[in-house]
């Protein structure tokens, strides 16, 4: 089907099924789709690596403008790199997900990944997907269309479960532990000053504790779709 070039930004806590929602309606029709938590991801890789403390602002802050980081935008195959090197595996360990707070709430960084999805967004011809925390209220203000995800505590921590493996496959089942984790973060990733994590005014904000994976592409599809109608 013919859509036109719309702008959509999801936002909203891990595990709402933000990313695998955002992929599925990106696939579906045909925009290009940007994952924003897999860039402050790489950001912070690369600073691991190269000996900055994340722990420290202000060598955070120093650090923000050195690692070219570039984004794939094909929702069927993300992908992303800093400084050249393939960073898709490695920026979903555990280490990295545990310095990301720290590093994302640095304003210097913020700018840097801030202009990256602008830049990202502006070249879209055919119309992006733009997933993350601030999407709605701070990157893209004149989104098209925005939608925030939430759903219970309980349901976030159980999927959020499902996708941490350990290095031989199987599941980690800590539940408790996983649940714990994602509180700290939000909290954090809440009440940074910089552009926290918040439902924008004007966005749709859709709960899916109860709905299927499928129920919730459906709803943001059919979105969408009456967004691009009324451009
Ligand atoms: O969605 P995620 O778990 O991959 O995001 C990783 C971290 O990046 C999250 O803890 C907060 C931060 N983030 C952000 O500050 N702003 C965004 N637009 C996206 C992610």
């Amino acid at each position: 089907s013919a859509t036109p070039a719309v702008i959509v930004a999801i936002d909203g806590p891990s595990g709402t099924g933000k990313s695998s929602t955002s992929k599925a309606v990106a696939a579906r029709l045909g925009l290009s789709y940007l994952d924003t938590g897999a860039q402050y991801r790489a950001i912070t890789w690369w600073m691991l690596n190269n000996g900055v403390d994340t722990a420290d602002a202000d060598a955070v802050a120093a650090a923000a403008g050195k690692p070219s980081i570039v984004s794939g935008t094909d929702p069927l195959s993300p992908a992303i790199s800093a400084d050249g090197a393939d960073a898709s595996g490695p920026i979903r360990t555990q280490e990295v997900t545990a310095a990301v707070s720290a590093v994302s709430a640095v304003p210097e960084v913020r700018e840097r990944i801030t202009g990256l999805q602008r830049t990202i967004a502006a070249e879209a011809r055919g119309g992006i997907v733009v997933e993350g925390r601030d999407i709605g209220t701070t990157v893209l203000p004149d989104a098209d269309l925005k939608v925030f995800l939430t759903a219970s505590p309980e349901a976030r921590a159980a999927r959020r479960n499902g996708e941490l493996k350990t290095a031989d496959g199987t599941s980690v089942s800590d539940l408790a532990a996983t649940q714990q984790a994602l509180t700290a973060r939000d909290r954090a990733d809440s009440s940074r000053k910089t552009s926290p994590l918040k439902k924008a005014d004007d966005a749709v904000e859709v709960d899916t504790t109860e709905l299927t994976l499928e129920q919730v592409v459906e709803c943001v599809v059919t979105l969408v779709e009456k967004a691009a109608a009324g451009k």
